[in-house]
Parts: C-alpha cells; sequence; structure tokens
C-alpha cells in the first residue's frame, strides 16, 4: 500500500482538493486501521459539514411543520423550505419555483411523471423510448404504466463502447412515441448521452423529453432552460445533501396540466366529501408533511457545489478520470466497461477470472470502498454480457494519491488470483 509519503505517480494540476476533505468529516475515519478511501460516490455521496450543521440548526431552531401554522416557528420553517426550493431552481436555472417539486429522490420523480403525466395520457400501441443503458428507476415505471395502458416500451440501443446509437434513435422516434427517457449521464458506464441532440430531435417529433439526472447533478452543470427538457429528476444524496429528498423539476404547462401524484393535506385548496379543488403547483405535487429539514439540508448542498463551481469540479474529475483510466490499463486482465469519449467520474470493470464482489471485498480490507455487482442496470450488464462489474466512482474530495491505493489494490487482486 502506498504510503503518505511516497511521492505520486503523476502530480495533479493543483486544486483545493486538501481543503474541499476536510469540509467532509467522514474522509478522516478508517477502516480495519486503514484510512477510507471512498470511492462509491455513484452510489451515495458524503456530507459536508456545512449540509450536517444544517440539519441541526434546523432542528435545534426552526423545527415546525410548514405551510399550515399560524404562529412564528412554522413560518421560519417555511420561509428556510421555500428558500431551499428557491436555491434549487437557481441551480437548476428553472424559470420558476413553482416548477420545482420537492421528492423523495430519482425514483419518485420518475415514477410521479409515469403516474401522472404519462399514464393518462397513452393508449394502447403508444410508446416509451428509454435507452438500454438505463437504472432500473428508469426502467420499471416506465414498464409498469405500459402494462396499466397497453404502450410499448422502446429501447435505443447503445455501441460496445457504451455511446448510444443516434440513428436508431432517430428511426424509433416517430408518430407513436409519447415520451423520451433517458439517462443523462449512465451510472453503470459513465457515459454522458447527447442530450442537447437527442432532445431537439424529440421536440422536432412533438415529444417530451424527460432527463434522469441522478449521477449528472453533481459532475455536470445542468441547466433545464438551456437543455429544454421536460421534465429533470435527481436525488439529494447523489450531490452531498441528506437521502430521502430529491427534486422532481417539469416546465409548468406540463405540470399544470397534470392530475396529483397523490392525495392528502397540503396538495388541496378546498376539501368536502363531494369534491376536492386541488392546490396549485409546486403543492399539487406535495401531498402531506414533505421532507423539510432534508430539503433545507439539500439547499446547503448545492449552495456547497456552487461555491466551489461545477466547471471546477468537473475539472478535477476529469483529471481524476483520465488518471485512473491510464493506471487501471496495466493492471493485467483488466477491462473498462464504457468508453464513451464523453464520460464522466465513473469507472465500471472487470478483472479476467475474478467475481466483481471478489474484488470489492479484498479492496474493502485496504479500507478502499468501491460498488460490485449489477448497479441497479442489469440490462446494461447484460448488453455486455456480464452479471456485474466493479465499479470507481470518483467525487470532488477524491485524490490522485486515492487512486494510487485503488491501483496497487487492483494488482493485489489480481496477484491473489494468478
Ligand atoms: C442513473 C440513476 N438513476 C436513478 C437512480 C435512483 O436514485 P434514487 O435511488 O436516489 O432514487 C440512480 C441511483 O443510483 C442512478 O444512478
Amino acid at each position: 500500500m502506498r504510503m503518505e509519503t511516497e511521492p505520486l505517480l503523476h502530480p495533479a494540476a493543483a486544486v483545493d482538493v486538501e481543503a474541499w476533505r476536510l469540509d467532509f468529516p467522514i474522509l478522516q475515519e478508517t477502516i480495519r486501521g486503514k484510512p477510507l478511501v471512498y470511492l462509491d460516490n455513484g452510489a451515495t455521496t458524503q456530507k459536508p459539514q456545512s449540509v450536517i450543521d444544517s440539519e441541526v440548526h434546523y432542528y435545534n431552531h426552526l423545527n415546525a411543520n410548514v405551510h399550515r401554522g399560524v404562529h412564528d416557528l412554522s413560518q421560519r420553517a417555511t420561509d428556510a423550505y421555500e428558500a431551499a426550493r428557491t436555491t434549487v431552481r437557481r441551480f437548476m436555472n428553472a424559470g420558476d419555483d413553482a416548477e420545482i417539486i420537492f421528492v423523495r429522490g430519482t425514483t419518485e420523480a420518475i415514477n410521479l411523471v409515469a403516474q401522472s403525466y404519462a399514464r393518462p395520457l397513452l393508449k394502447a400501441g403508444d410508446e416509451i423510448l428509454i435507452s438500454s443503458m438505463e437504472h432500473h428507476s428508469n426502467i420499471v415505471p416506465w414498464q409498469m404504466v405500459c402494462q396499466q395502458t397497453g404502450a410499448v416500451l422502446k429501447v435505443i440501443p447503445i455501441s460496445d463502447a457504451g455511446e448510444l446509437d443516434m440513428e436508431a434513435y432517430a428511426d424509433l422516434l416517430d408518430s407513436r412515441t409519447r415520451l423520451v427517457a433517458v439517462t443523462h449521464l449512465s451510472n453503470a458506464l459513465g457515459t454522458i448521452a447527447p442530450v442537447e441532440q437527442m432532445i431537439a430531435l424529440a421536440h422536432a417529433a412533438g415529444v417530451p423529453v424527460l432527463l434522469d439526472g441522478a449521477q449528472a447533478i453533481s459532475h455536470l452543470k445542468v441547466d433545464v432552460r438551456a437543455l429544454d427538457c421536460d421534465f429533470y429528476a435527481f436525488s439529494g444524496h447523489k450531490i452531498f445533501g441528506p437521502t430521502g429528498i430529491g427534486v422532481l423539476y417539469g416546465k409548468a404547462e406540463l405540470l399544470n396540466a397534470m392530475p396529483p401524484y397523490q392525495g392528502g393535506g397540503d396538495m388541496i385548496r378546498a376539501v368536502t366529501f363531494e369534491k376536492t379543488e386541488y392546490n396549485e403547483l409546486p403543492y399539487k405535487f406535495e401531498a402531506g408533511t414533505p421532507n423539510i429539514v432534508g430539503a433545507i439540508a439539500l439547499g446547503a448542498a448545492l449552495d456547497y457545489v456552487s461555491a466551489i463551481g461545477l466547471d471546477v469540479i468537473a475539472a478535477h474529475e476529469g483529471d481524476l478520470l483520465e488518471y485512473a483510466t491510464d493506471l487501471m490499463q496495466a493492471v493485467p486482465g483488466l477491462t473498462i466497461i464504457g468508453r464513451a469519449p464523453r464520460k464522466a467520474s465513473i469507472l465500471s470493470f472487470t478483472i479476467a477470472g475474478i467475481h466483481p464482489h471478489d474484488i470489492g471485498t479484498i479492496l474493502d480490507h485496504d479500507g478502499i470502498a468501491i460498488r460490485a455487482g449489477h448497479h441497479c442496470a442489469m440490462p446494461v450488464m447484460q448488453r455486455f454480457g456480464l452479471a456485474g462489474t466493479a465499479r470507481a466512482s470518483f467525487a470532488l474530495y477524491n485524490t490522485r494519491r486515492e487512486i494510487d491505493v485503488l491501483v496497487a489494490g487492483l494488482h493485489k487482486v489480481q496477484e491473489m488470483f494468478r
């Protein structure tokens, strides 16, 4: 194992990564006496002190229910919750706070669109278009709505490098297509989808587009108005915020036309036993007491990212990806799965003759946390004829030194099975 005093294989350009690392208390943890090398950011990210503080501050100073109290504390909680919505709106460059719906995460956001947008619209024979590199949460909700309506799920193929086949996409997009739902950044391959081009083609055919931004949100600058996407979904926990909170962005004209997803408190204007008048956006889609503290802490997470700047983060992570790709290719038997020219922050790989779980378990003994398995994207694994891969995924606080530790660990794995 590489020691702290050893020289790096190649020093990186100067960024403030050591200062950023200090913002994340958990990075000081040791695993079996070894420093934690956390390379499972695609699954969930660690939290900076400012996010942790924001949760503590909420419970110490603001805790009350929102939108319903006449007392001052409830007003404080409501103000902080709505301020978080404004932070999200600015972060994504949406046009209006009403277009920002707080949900549990990407999964709930996509289910909401499937049930409230697609289900009332779909007829037998209509088509939903997804890609073959989707996470299960951008597959299963569409299968469910297809079963409910008789619509058909169509799948855009990918190349051996993990790039979307744009010719096939153009062919699949036809008069039966009612919605395109694709990942902005693949969690299994790291591919960045050509979403600008895809949205332009879909809109030319009169078809709206949902982007699954679960991975993209912490690595790429997302501007929903520049993209002109119709829906954008992401999870707070993948961008240094808490679990249990996420966002659905939707264009107001679409959201306004959609029925509520769930019924309950807060989403109503007036209720009698005969009928209910629904609330306006965004509350129409936020039935019940929301995850108030989660939304506020998500706001703190987005402030943290904005203070560093996504372009700075993307440049640092691009350097890590290039560095890791070069070094890992030298590990005997290692194959990188996903070689698209436009990639971010995710390195999926196999080592010949060694099960991904064994790779993950052996690395864990050296304090290195990676993911092993199908990454909730079984169809993309099937596309490559694999049961699973090992996956290292990077965040802003990772370093070249940590990649050296990973690569030393991989050589060790390889030698153990030789
Ligand atoms: C591309 C992608 N989409 C959707 C999800 C689901 O996110 P969540 O479980 O936070 O709802 C994930 C999570 O790994 C993901 O990587």
